[in-house]
């Protein structure tokens, strides 16, 4: 059998860079030693440059940051003269011959945050016709936003806490019918940056005071910001959705459990045993509610899962009042960390199975893609359906 080549491509220009290595690692971890694929690292330094080579597959060599960078090897995307997709490397060396290329065939997309999760990875995939696991552009891109996505879920009556946003601009301009506005919701308000993950910017705030320094912190990392209503007391909820736009399994909840207030980056990523990503945070499995609370938001997830356009896998997490069964959406992750191995694990389905599926799906739906009509023999442009428009020529 032809061995798959799969790009497992991770890093990028993101403030969750490191959780995206860990991510990445977990997943080389579990996927080592299958047959059928070979596995290609692209990482994504936080400059934007983009490397491969066999020191990027071991994790011990990502402590110094900048060594990696000289270990691993430039490289792109390109197309080689059959057109195929390939990685290309850009070795400068004094030996004559071409640099090297490796086929393609589908990518393993492990970013967290930034432009390799909303959409813009994808897009170079889509354009480079590489399969790339997860959502795609617009259900990544829709995800990466706090604010579309809960606009969408709101239109069709998803329960989600009531805010306000406003971009940079507006702020500056009037700040004092902004603040006013936020008022209505009561304090205390929760401040997130609209495009950030991991908590990061996230601050809560009790007082005008409290709200106007939480805002000044948030524009440091994004130039749109939502603030909510603060669900007090919290606690918070879970769950995976694995598949396609036409058939979703739902993982079991989880219940994550954080030291402080709100869930923060410490508490995520950097708990006792450290270097395990989102798997080393702690948690309750199966998150310890009632089955018809677990139900209803197994259901909502996958409901959500498929409105908003995602595909692959993703964790969608829910803010609750204790002791009710009144849940509210409050984000969609479509890269989990750790990809949410985790909960996978404890609904009968190893890791490596749960990337496997991936990896799958991404080859699936891109040979459904491949069946449709994407453009037409004819070429307009042909001599004949040019001479028409001659005509037109200063017609504008
Ligand atoms: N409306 C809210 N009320 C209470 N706590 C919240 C609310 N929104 C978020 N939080 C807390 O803040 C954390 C981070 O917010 P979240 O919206 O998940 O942003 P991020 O994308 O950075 O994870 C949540 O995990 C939760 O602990
Ligand atoms: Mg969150």
């Amino acid at each position: 059998m032809e061995k798959k080549n799969v790009l497992i491509a991770f890093g990028g220009a993101s403030p969750e860079h490191e959780v995206s290595v860990i991510t990445a690692h977990q997943a080389i971890a579990a996927l080592e030693e299958r047959e059928e694929y070979r596995f290609i690292p692209l990482y994504i330094a936080k400059s934007g440059k983009w490397f491969t080579g066999e020191p990027l597959m071991e994790l011990s060599n990502f402590e110094d940051l900048k060594k990696i960078e000289a270990a691993a090897t430039p490289c792109t995307f390109s197309q080689n003269e059959y057109g195929l997709t390939v990685l290309l490397e850009k070795k400068e060396s004094w030996l004559p011959g071409k640099p090297k290329e490796t086929p393609l065939h589908v990518a393993l997309a492990a970013f967290h945050g930034s432009s390799g999760e909303n959409g813009a990875f994808q897009g170079v995939c889509e354009m480079f016709r590489l399969p790339c696991t997860g959502s795609g552009v617009m259900g990544s891109a829709i995800g990466m936003d706090k604010v579309t996505s809960k606009t969408i879920c709101r239109a069709h009556a998803i329960p989600v806490v009531d805010g306000v946003d406003f971009f940079e601009k507006e702020w500056v301009n009037s700040r004092a019918e902004w603040i006013e506005k936020i008022e209505t919701l009561g304090y205390p308000v929760i401040v997130k940056p609209v495009h950030l993950g991991s908590s990061i910017g996230v601050q809560i705030a009790e007082s005008r005071e409290k709200l106007i320094h939480g805002v000044e912190v948030a524009f440091k990392y994004d130039h749109h910001l939502l603030i909510e209503e603060l669900v007090k007391p919290l606690i918070e909820i879970n769950c995976s959705v694995l598949g396609s736009s036409e058939e979703v399994m739902t993982s079991v909840c989880e219940r994550p459990i954080g030291a402080q207030e709100l869930l923060t980056f410490q508490d995520k990523y950097l708990s006792d045993e450290g270097g395990k990503g989102m798997a080393s945070a702690e948690r309750v499995i199966p998150a310890d509610i009632p089955e018809s609370l677990s139900e209803s938001i197994r259901d909502c997830s996958a409901t959500i899962f498929k409105l908003l356009n995602c595909s692959g896998l993703a964790r969608l997490d829910f803010l609750v009042r204790p002791g009710t069964e009144t849940f509210y959406f409050n984000e969609i992750n479509t890269i989990p960390g750790s990809f949410s191995f985790y909960l996978w694990k404890e609904s009968g389905l190893g890791f490596r199975e749960l990337l496997i599926k991936l990896i799958d799906l991404a080859l699936e739906e891109a040979q459904q893609k491949n069946r449709r009509i994407q453009s037409y023999e004819t070429n307009l442009l042909s001599t004949k359906a040019v001479k028409g428009i001659k005509g037109l020529k200063g017609t504008k």
